[in-house]
């Protein structure tokens, strides 16, 4: 029985959330292995939203949930979630959840430069979360991270404060910004401390007796292939590495445990923050996607920009990250439009171009090619089997099967978890 991974294959938010709880029920552990709180994962359950940003959304099943190494975690958000899940009647005791005990710290300063940073790019900036998150991952390659576990021992964290400091006061002051004191950081951290320990531990021993005695474990991916710090439209990316292959390196298991690649893409194309986006659409049908898709940031509450499904993007998608199955999500969306596009290449320059290049240039000038599909009348929304489609909508998913080259293993039809039509189990690889 395979395990699986699940991950964004466009721009993110395209409803990892949604799938992850869904296949949660066939789960055992949810690993969360990159990424931070930028992720706003949304759960549907019954009268009840979630929206989970740090924490693995299977919590919501009652499953394990596991924060790997490769996290970025702010302390006093993750408390901070943990008590708005428990408010809602979720309980997160460290029995549910547990965390790599060598996961890296956002502290205060990180969202400080984060957004120092950001402005001073002008127009020029990414469109970051504004959490830190670039530079917690910056600390975290430059070695000067504090980790989970140096919460345990005051002096080393004394210590690492002290260089820290040197660091991040030193750019806060150039930047004309304020600079942090380390007493106050200090005696904050030692605080949070005892509450973010009950939750640590090596987390690879846990996932390795799991992966030996056959327990199935579910990879939870944030943001997506287009965001990731190598694959994606760079800079316009996240700080991480969001493809599948980073579920071992996350979590401390191997990378033949990760089983089954499961991809998530919307039926159409959305993107929050700045950066090369060739489908996008500007118009009424933007527009309306956006209202019909309630396309608002989780996290930033910014409008996500919308456009056609881009075949080329998502292609790519699937061979970077080795994707075997895609969740389409969101068909309900363009339920009633009469035309229906699919950008299938892009012109760049004089030169027709069937993937996206490295180049920036190339990337913001890349023109889409279209090939155009009927719509239909009747609606998907809320359709849990292939018989409740119309013919067209059914045309329309094998057509993006054709170009990505993916078979479409799953369909989300509405928010609502059980709106959703299973074609193959990943579990069963
Ligand atoms: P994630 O970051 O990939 O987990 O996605 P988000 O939760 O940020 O954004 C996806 C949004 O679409 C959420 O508001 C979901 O409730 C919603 N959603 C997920 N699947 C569907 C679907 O099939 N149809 C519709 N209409 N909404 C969906
Ligand atoms: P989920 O998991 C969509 C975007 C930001 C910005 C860029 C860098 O919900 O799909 P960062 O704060 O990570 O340094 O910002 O990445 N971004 C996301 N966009 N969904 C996300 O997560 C995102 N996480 C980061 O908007 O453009
Ligand atoms: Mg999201």
């Amino acid at each position: 029985m395979a395990n699986v991974a699940v991950i964004g294959a466009q721009w993110g938010d395209e409803g990892k959330g949604k799938v992850v709880d869904w296949l949660a029920s066939r789960a055992d552990i949810v690993v969360r292995f990159q990424g931070g709180h930028n992720a706003g994962h949304t759960l549907v359950v019954g009268d009840q939203t979630y929206k989970l940003s740090l924490l693995p959304s299977g919590l919501v099943r009652g499953k394990l949930g596991i924060i790997g190494n490769g996290v970025v975690i702010d302390p006093e958000a993750l408390l901070a979630e943990i008590a708005r899940l428990e408010s809602q009647g979720v309980r997160v005791p460290p029995e549910r959840l547990r965390i790599a005990e060598n996961a890296a710290l956002i502290l205060p300063m990180h969202p400080a430069i984060d957004r120092a940073r950001e402005a001073a790019r002008g127009a020029l900036s990414i469109g970051t979360t504004g959490r830190g998150i670039g530079p917690a991952y910056e600390d975290k390659a430059a070695r000067r991270a504090i980790r989970v576990a140096d919460l345990a021992e005051p002096e080393t964290l004394s210590l690492k404060l002290d260089e820290l400091l040197r660091h991040h006061n030193t750019l806060l002051a150039g930047f004309g910004q304020p600079t942090f004191e380390k007493e106050a950081v200090l005696a904050g951290l030692l605080a949070l401390a005892p509450r973010i320990l009950a939750y640590a531990e090596p987390v690879w021993q846990r996932l390795d007796e799991a992966r030996r005695s056959g327990r199935r474990i579910l990879f939870e991916g944030a943001q997506a292939v287009m965001l990731d710090v190598d694959h994606g439209t760079y800079p316009y990316v996240t700080s991480s590495n969001t493809v599948a292959a980073m579920a071992a390196a996350g979590s401390g298991i191997g990378p033949a445990a990760i089983g089954t690649v499961l991809g998530i893409a919307k039926a159409y194309c959305t993107r929050v923050g700045a950066g090369p986006f060739p489908s996008e659409l500007t118009d009424s049908i933007g527009t309306m996607l956006g209202d019909r898709g309630n396309e608002f940031g989780t996290v930033t509450g910014r409008r996500r920009r919308c456009g056609w499904f881009d075949a080329v993007l998502v292609r790519q998608a699937v061979k970077v990250a080795g994707i075997q199955g895609l969740a389409l999500t969101k068909l309900d969306v363009l339920d009633g439009l009469s035309e229906l596009r699919i950008c299938v290449a892009y012109r760049i320059g004089a030169d027709e171009c069937r993937y996206l290049p490295a180049a920036p240039g190339a990337q913001a000038t890349a023109r889409p090619i279209y090939e155009s599909l009927e719509g239909w009348n009747g609606s998907t929304r809320g359709a849990r089997s292939w018989a409740d489609l119309p013919a067209s909508a059914v045309k329309y998913v094998r057509r993006i099967e054709e170009l990505v080259e993916a078979p479409v293993t799953l369909l989300s039809t509405s928010p609502e978890r059980d709106d959703t039509i299973l074609v193959r189990d990943p579990f069963e690889g």
